[in-house]
Order: C-alpha cells, then structure tokens, then sequence
C-alpha cells in the first residue's frame, strides 16, 4: 500500500490508473481501525479495482469540549492493518492540507433538516463538518464507489443527500455494523470504556433489540417504548442522550401507521457516547 500526505500526490497517483479504465472506491475514516473499517475496506474491493482508505480526524464535526484533541491517533498500525487487507493507498493528509485559510475560511457544506435532528441537535454543526470534508474528500479523489459504515446511520443520510443535491458521481455503498460477540457495535470510541463498562455498553443493542421486539408484536405506543428503552439504559449506568423510533426515509419521528421504521439511540457511558440503531420493518397487515 503506498501512503500519501498531499492532494496532489493523490490526484498524480491515482490519474493514470483512471485513464486506464481502472475504477476506484474511496473509504473515509479518522483512523485507529477497527474490524468495522477492514470490512468496509473488504466491501470497496468488491465494488472497484482500486481502493483508497483516508485518515483525518476531521476538526470541523468536533465541537466545543468534544474529544478532538484526545480522538487516538495510530497511524502506524493503521496502515499495517490496511496492508493487510490490501488496501492500495492510504491518503493521510494534515489539517493545513485540507483546511489550508484556516477552519473559519473553510466554505462549508450543510445540508438541511437531517443535520439537525438527533445527533445533529445533541452536536450542533457535527453534520456540516461531516458534509464538508467527505465532499472535499469526494473532490480530491473523485471516487466512482464510496464506503460508509451503517453504524452511523444519519450520517450515510446526510452524506446521500449531500451528493445527490451537489450532483456529484459517486455510487455510494452502506457497510452492515460490525460487532463485538456481545452485539456491541465496533467503534473507535470504545477504548474510552473500561472494562466494566464494555459489559454494560452490549446494553445498548439488547434494548434497541427488546424494542424492534415490542415492535413486532404489535406495540405502537412509539413514546411509553422510547422512554422504557431510556430508563432501561439509565439503569445500566447510561446517562440520556436519545432513543427514538423514526421513519426510515427521513427520519423523522414515527407514528403508529408507519412500517419501515429505525430505532436510532445514542447515549453516554463513561467517557464514550455510544450509537446504534437497527432498522425495524413491519409487515403491512399489522
Ligand atoms: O465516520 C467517520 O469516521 C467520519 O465521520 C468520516 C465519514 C470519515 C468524516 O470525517
């Protein structure tokens, strides 16, 4: 795997495979990889000849007193993991790099309604830097195939209608969650859990499971099932941030005649925010 710092070496190395027919797939992260990342790095491979993995721990969706500074940086290994899944290049640029005026001078990309609702009203802007670095990210290496994990499930929203709305050609492909043994989804942020809190952490997939169940069974009372499912989790030490069943299409709020529904849930435990979600359809005879 060949790493590069710069745009421009990007751009050079990846121009003649292009004009070759070659097609490429771009997976963006912020680095410290988990099995998640490997299989979205697995998924690209399946989609194009070429795959570009990126490493930036994007300042712009960070906000006030978020864990910026402290988000685990581990390049070497990153690249020794991506090596391994033969992943062909590594672009792993600096801020000055992608922000070079500045962050203030930065133009930002924001996408409206769905960056505001959930993980956009608990972190305000998250989503515009979310929008505003995968587009740059888009335009820098121009991707035919681009790879997000399901885990972040509002986040694929807003990076769809980012490129839908900027026409921007990119075929863009949501990974499965990839899990621990006991349903905790993977994530970079679980090395902020002790011990203890990783056993109480699978918590949270078992309560959005008990929900879908209560779902499925024909319970409809959308708010008594949010706030049990919240209580559930305060009892296993989490504090609130929110647990909501939603439409699938635009994620607004449910109610009882809907079908195709996603419990999103995001919720603090220790130094971590955790989120998951699971997506719930219900047969149209219920
Ligand atoms: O999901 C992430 O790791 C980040 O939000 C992303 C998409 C790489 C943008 O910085």
């Amino acid at each position: 795997m060949i790493t590069v710092h710069s745009i421009q070496a990007l751009r050079a190395a990846l121009a003649p495979l292009r004009q070759s027919g070659k097609t490429i797939a771009l997976v963006p992260t912020m680095g410290n990889l988990h099995d998640g990342h490997l299989q979205l790095i697995d998924l690209a491979k399946q989609h194009a000849d070429i795959t570009v993995a990126t490493i930036f721990v994007n300042p712009l969706q960070f906000g006030a007193g978020e864990d910026l500074d402290t988000y685990p940086r581990t390049l070497t290994e990153d690249q020794a993991k991506l090596n391994s899944r033969d992943c062909d290049f590594l672009f792993a640029p600096n801020e000055v790099e992608m922000y070079p005026n500045g962050r203030a001078q930065q133009t930002e990309v924001s996408v409206p309604a769905i960056s505001d609702i959930h993980c956009g009203a608990s972190r305000p802007g998250h989503f515009t830097g979310v929008a505003t670095v995968v587009c740059k990210l888009f335009g820098i290496a121009q991707p035919d195939v681009a790879v997000f994990g399901e885990k972040d499930y509002q986040q694929l929203k807003v990076i769809r209608q980012m490129a839908t709305d900027l026409c921007i050609p990119v075929n863009i492909i949501g990974a499965p969650i990839a899990r621990n043994k006991d349903g905790l989804a993977l994530s970079s942020r679980n090395g902020y859990l002790s011990e203890q809190e990783i056993q109480l952490a699978k918590t949270l997939r078992a309560t959005l499971q008990q929900t879908a169940d209560l779902l499925q069974q024909g319970n409809r009372n959308i708010a008594e099932l949010q706030e049990s499912a919240q209580q559930q989790l305060e009892q296993h030490g989490f504090k609130r941030d929110y647990f909501v069943i939603c439409r699938q299409h635009d994620l607004q709020p449910a109610d009882s005649t809907d079908k195709n529904l996603v419990i999103l849930a995001a919720a603090h435990l220790g130094a971590a925010r955790l989120i998951d979600n699971l997506e719930v359809l219900l047969s149209s005879s219920e």
